[in-house]
Formats: structure tokens, C-alpha cells, sequence
């Protein structure tokens, strides 16, 4: 009897690992092309000059992703989250993210924290799926066409989530 077909892409062949100095213009690249109101190359340089943990996505020899993350205090912030548009729906965003809230427990974080644009269903719908919860919104954070839109922003609780990450 024929079997059906697999209609589930299997995660890619990533490769996460730490970002440096030489990669910032790939990521900036990427940055601009996923986000209206991109972050600086400077704001990148300074995430890694500060030691925040940052993090790329590699697919077949390329960038594909980055990630960054401040944590301290008990506390996890994700700063940034980015998978290149053509490479986004096939499970990467999640690895990534699941890699970071690893390292975040390993680093002695009881809570991960982030900010969300309200607009931002697909990201939403990822944090959601991770157990993130919405805490509270702050009013006009990001620029936006015309305006400012609100933040939304959500925690997750980290107790017991496996601990590891590089
Ligand atoms: C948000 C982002 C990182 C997700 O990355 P991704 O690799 O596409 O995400 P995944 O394939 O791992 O998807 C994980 C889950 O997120 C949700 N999701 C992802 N894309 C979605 C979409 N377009 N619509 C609805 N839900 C979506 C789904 O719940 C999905 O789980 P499922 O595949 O089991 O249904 C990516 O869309 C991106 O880089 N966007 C631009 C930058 C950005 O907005 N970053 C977040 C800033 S707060």
C-alpha cells in the first residue's frame, strides 16, 4: 500500500552558533529587509561588544538568522528574533528561540521577557506556542509609519525548562 505523503518539512540542517564582529554586515542585511524600522549596525556591534549573547542561524554555509539576548539579574531579555524571509514557516524561528531560552536557564534565569509589536501575528503566534504570556503593554514603544504603536509584553517562567546552550 502507498504511504501518504510526508506534507511536513523536516527542520533544515541549521547550525546555530555565536555571532562575531564579521557577520554583522550579513545580519544588518537581513535586519533590514525584515523590519521597517531596522536596528543600526552600531546597535549590533554594541550587543557584542556588552557580551549579550548573539547567536546566528547557518543554513548550507549562509546566514539565515540571528539572535540576540541580554540576561542577568535572574532575568532573560530577547532582544531581537530574525529568520530571512524565503527561509521562515519551516521551524527555524523556534529552534532558535528554544536555544536561547535553553542558554537563558543555564544562565541562572528564572523568567524570559520580551516586547512585541501587536501587528506582529506570526511572532506573537510563535511566543505563544513556546508558553509566553502577555503581562502588560507599553504605550507607543515603537515607531511606526505614521505614529507609534504599542508594545505588548509578554513572559515566560523558565523553571524547570532543560538547561543547556553554548
Ligand atoms: C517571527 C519569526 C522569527 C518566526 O520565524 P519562523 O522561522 O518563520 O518561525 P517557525 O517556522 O519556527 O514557526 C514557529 C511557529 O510560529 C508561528 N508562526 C510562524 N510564522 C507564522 C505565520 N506567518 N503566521 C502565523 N503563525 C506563524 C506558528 O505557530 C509556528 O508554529 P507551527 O509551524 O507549528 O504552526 C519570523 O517570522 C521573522 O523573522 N519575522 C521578522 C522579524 C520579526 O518580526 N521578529 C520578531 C520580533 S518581536
Amino acid at each position: 500500500m502507498a504511504t501518504a505523503p510526508d506534507l511536513i518539512a523536516p527542520l533544515p540542517q541549521i547550525e546555530i552558533r555565536p555571532m562575531t564582529d564579521g557577520d554583522v554586515r550579513a545580519v544588518i542585511a537581513i535586519e533590514r529587509a525584515s523590519y521597517p524600522f531596522p536596528w543600526s549596525e552600531g546597535i549590533f556591534r554594541d550587543c557584542l561588544r556588552v557580551g549579550y549573547y548573539c547567536r546566528i542561524v547557518m543554513l548550507e554555509g549562509a546566514i539565515i538568522g540571528y539572535g540576540v539576548m541580554s540576561a542577568g539579574a535572574g532575568e532573560a531579555h530577547i532582544l531581537n528574533v530574525c529568520v530571512r524571509e524565503g527561509c521562515r514557516s519551516r521551524g527555524i524561528g523556534r529552534a532558535l528561540l528554544e536555544q536561547l531560552l535553553a542558554r537563558a536557564a543555564a544562565s541562572g534565569a528564572s523568567e524570559a521577557y520580551l516586547e512585541v509589536r501587536p501587528s506582529n501575528a506570526a511572532a506573537i503566534r510563535l511566543y505563544q506556542t513556546l508558553g509566553f504570556e502577555p503581562i502588560g503593554v507599553r504605550r507607543g514603544y515603537y515607531q511606526a509609519v505614521g505614529g507609534r504603536e504599542d508594545a505588548v509584553v509578554l513572559k515566560l517562567p523558565l523553571r524547570g525548562r532543560r538547561a543547556h546552550g553554548r
